[in-house]
């Protein structure tokens, strides 16, 4: 891990791009939208680039991973890039036999469940993700004034991947050694966020504008559980980029009970789903006295596939709500489905840039 101090390329001005605006509490004169999982399957020209190449080795073209993230920027007029590659990305760089199986995800050759395997888990080193640092300087040079999201995937998510073998309904087998054996666990979590944060200071070194840290599965865990086993660790992270001053998201899928929590661990902006609505999130997060937040998130995924009077509302409702923050990026609730219709991503922009923020 470096701790050096930041050393990033010559500065774009971004100092006026919505997304960084709002991501900073500040008003811009739109509301800045962009889609978590824009990039990828909902888009035929991402389906043709991909075409017999696996996912992990796209995610180590310098070339092909910046045109992928390009893709949805050109094409919905997206207030922000978020880097094309995926939260095992630095797991598979180290040397884990980890593959990414269409249709299913991540899935790991021999999970991780004992002190031996714990101890076996290889350090990320800078070097081994230079193909991704590569691909962000290209994508610096052509974004023009659009800023570019870094992401890692949190300690949680990522050991939930290691310790399941693969995708998990249930996360028995995390959580039972979590609770089993804490110690392991927690050294377990240390060296993920390690391999996070030295993935996300890759990124950020090579001209990333902003870092979104993804806890997608953590809404599987009590408060309690997440205080005591997470937080320190996604603390970890978040904490560790102070250095570079640029805008942290804080993201996980039914985390309604863990707003709080998830803002403590170190996030400028924090993510919410659809199961609560940003003006309760803001209500959450603010009840102890706290200034209020910057918001991202809330329209369903699922409902892209609904009519357009239907998509229409819930937009102008997911405005109307984020106006209780300090700050609010339009987003998903989760990632694009991959049988979204790409056009109606492009209407849900042109909506959102329209309506009063
Ligand atoms: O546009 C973007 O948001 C950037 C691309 C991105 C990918 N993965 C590309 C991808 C991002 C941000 C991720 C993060 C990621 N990966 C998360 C966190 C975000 C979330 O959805 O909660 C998680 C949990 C993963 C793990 C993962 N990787 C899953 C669950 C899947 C889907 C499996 C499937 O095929 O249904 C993947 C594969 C994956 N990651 C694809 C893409 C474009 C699809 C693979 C393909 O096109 O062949």
């Amino acid at each position: 891990m470096s701790t050096s101090a930041p050393s990033r390329p010559a500065q774009r001005d971004l100092s006026a791009a919505p997304l960084l605006v709002a991501a900073r509490g500040g008003q811009p004169p739109r509301v800045p939208v962009w889609f978590m999982r824009q990039a990828g399957r909902s888009l035929p020209e991402y389906r043709a680039l991909r075409e017999g190449v696996p996912m992990l080795k796209s995610c180590f073209d310098p070339e092909m991973l910046a045109e992928i993230t390009l893709q949805p920027v050109r094409r919905h007029g997206v207030d922000a890039a978020i880097l094309y590659s995926d939260i095992v990305v630095p797991l598979f760089a180290a040397g884990v036999d980890i593959d990414i199986v269409p249709g299913t995800g991540p899935v790991v050759a021999a999970p991780i469940r004992t002190a031996d395997a714990v101890a076996a888990l290889p350090v990320l080193e800078p070097r081994q993700v230079t193909a991704v640092a590569e691909g962000v300087g290209l994508l610096v040079e052509r974004l023009g004034t659009t800023p570019l999201i870094g992401f890692a995937g949190a300690p949680f998510t990522l050991a939930s991947y290691l310790i399941e073998g693969g995708p998990s309904r249930t996360y028995e087998h995390t959580k039972a050694l979590m609770r089993s054996d804490p110690r392991l666990w927690h050294t377990l979590a240390g060296r993920l966020a390690d391999v996070a944060l030295t993935f996300l200071r890759a990124q950020l070194d090579a001209g990333a504008d902003a870092v979104q840290l993804f806890d997608s599965w953590a809404g599987a865990l009590s408060l309690r559980e997440y205080r005591e086993f997470v937080l320190p660790h996604s603390a970890k992270v978040l904490g560790g980029l102070a250095d570079y001053d640029v805008p942290r998201i804080h993201f996980g899928v039914g985390t309604g009970e863990l707003l709080t929590a998830m803002r403590e661990a170190g996030a400028d902006v924090v993510g919410v789903d659809w199961r609560i609505p940003l003006d309760e999130a803001v209500r959450r997060l603010t009840a102890d006295g706290s200034p209020a937040p910057a918001v991202q998130g809330n329209l369903d995924p699922a409902l892209l596939g609904a009519s357009w009077p239907v998509i229409e509302a819930e937009v102008r409702r997911v405005v109307a709500e984020g106006r209780a923050a300090a700050g609010h990026i339009f987003n998903l609730g989760h990632g694009v489905l991959p049988g979204t219709d790409p056009e109606v991503l492009t209407r849900v922009v042109e909506l959102v840039h329209e309506l009063e923020p």
